[in-house]
């Protein structure tokens, strides 16, 4: 029997809840950690799941804004899900997911957002594919750019308690005009971004802040490690970029160019990079990044006439939509999406879907035609699947979350 499921009350119950998923990060939950993490996870954000009066599971949200198209739109970041080993396979994930993806249809956030840690566990619930992420690793020998240095560049290192009132507004720049990244709170940023506990180091230095700035002005920064390292003498160690983020062109690259040219390093990494970065165009060896593309955000609409009409736009125009949605049938139905607004309907469809498939396109890294190559969307009416691109187009850069969350 599935377990009961209900919002924690206080810092024990949120405690244990999300003690489920530190079991397998090897542990290292104390009241002090718990209690910094409910400053970002509210109490009754947190559902935890009941063996009795034990409790075994927990899944929590953060609630945020989320840039889409054309816009932002409240979202539950769904994060900390876990069942203990003990009560596994039960249907308790299942329980968790109901009564989580209810609360937040009932807060009126249109649409729920997450990185899965395995990828097959999330469609189920509704959850499809919208962003994806890039992992890179440059040998040392292939930093080369193809453009000269600008000479309006400079850079500096910052303390990283310093760091905020210069990194903030760059990062809020991003944001505002890329899908699938959030809004990051104060308390965001001193817990989270800016933090370095050194159990969250792995092996590497403390988190340096180099901030790029031309004439003068900060126009980006890197928050990156050093993984210091000789082997036979000779530089063996790379640098991890956690974090580099940029306004446009010139600065992304002479960002990258400071990163790219640091001594005694064998290799650069990077591992959540969008997958449209301007350095592929910007190395004169694009080969050498080496991009490795995996599964980024999985979202999850859980109003579609709210998540789609709060969307932007790129054409005129009018789409039907047939959407399945076994977890959350009173989503389901039919939807026409016109003049930006999408509302129930009893004209036929043009596409037939499940909600899943429907996340795909709506961050703007997915095309429905391709969905229909795949097998996923079926087309009703000649055409349907070029219409809903030609509406759904974005000038945005492709979706991108810089951060797990
Ligand atoms: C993943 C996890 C939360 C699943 O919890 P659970 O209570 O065992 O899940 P449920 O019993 O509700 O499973 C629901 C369905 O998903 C499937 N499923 C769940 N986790 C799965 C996994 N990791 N791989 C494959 N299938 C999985 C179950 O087999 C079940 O399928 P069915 O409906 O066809 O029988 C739990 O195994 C766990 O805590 N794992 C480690 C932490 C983790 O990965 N958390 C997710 C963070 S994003």
């Amino acid at each position: 029997m599935a377990a009961d499921v209900r919002p924690t009350k206080d810092l024990g119950e949120f405690k244990a809840a999300i003690g489920a998923i530190f079991h397998y990060f090897g542990g290292g939950l104390d009241d002090e950690r718990s209690n910094r993490f409910s400053k970002l996870l509210p109490f009754e954000r947190m559902h935890a799941a009941f063996d009795g009066e034990r409790i075994v599971g927990g899944a929590g949200v953060f609630p945020f804004q989320m840039t889409i198209p054309g816009g932002a739109v409240a979202c539950a970041g769904v994060t900390v899900v876990g069942v203990l080993p003990t009560n596994r396979r039960r249907g308790i994930l299942t329980a968790m997911m109901r009564a989580q993806l209810e609360d937040v249809r009932d807060r009126g956030e249109p649409i729920a957002a997450l990185w899965a840690s395995e990828e097959v566990i999330y469609r189920r619930f509704g959850y499809g594919l919208a962003s994806l992420a890039g992992e890179i690793a440059i040998p040392s020998g292939y930093n080369k750019l193809r453009q000269a240095a600008d000479e309006r560049a400079s850079s500096r290192l910052i303390p990283l308690e310093d760091a905020k009132a210069v990194v903030q507004p760059v990062y809020d720049r991003v944001c505002a005009t890329t899908p699938g990244m959030f809004h990051r709170s104060d308390l965001w940023w001193e817990f989270r971004s800016l933090a370095d506990p050194p159990d969250r180091r792995q092996g590497g230095g403390e988190k340096n802040v180099l901030v790029l700035e031309l004439d003068g002005e900060p126009v980006g920064y890197a928050i990156y490690r050093v993984f210091s390292k000789f082997e036979g003498g000779s530089a063996a160690g790379h640098i991890a970029v956690i974090e580099a983020l940029a306004d446009g062109p010139t600065a992304t690259r002479e960002l990258w160019r400071v990163l790219l040219d640091m001594d005694w390093l064998a290799e650069i990494r990077a591992d959540l990079m969008p997958i449209d970065h301007p350095l592929l165009h910007q190395l004169t060896y694009p080969r050498r990044m080496q991009m490795r593309v995996g599964d980024g955000l999985w979202v999850r609409l859980v109003d579609i006439g709210a998540a789609l009409s709060a969307r932007g736009y790129g054409a005129e125009g009018t789409v039907v939509f047939e959407v399945e949605d076994a977890f959350l049938p009173d989503n389901a139905g039919r939807w026409k999406l016109s003049e930006g607004a999408a509302k129930r309907t009893d004209e036929p469809a043009d596409l037939a879907l499940d909600v899943g498939e429907l996340a795909s396109p709506y961050l703007g890294g997915f095309s429905f035609t391709e969905l229909v190559h795949a097998g996923m969307i079926r087309e009703l009416t000649e055409g349907g699947a070029a219409r809903a691109d030609a509406i759904f187009a974005t000038s945005s850069p492709k979706p991108w979350c810089p951060e797990i969350f």
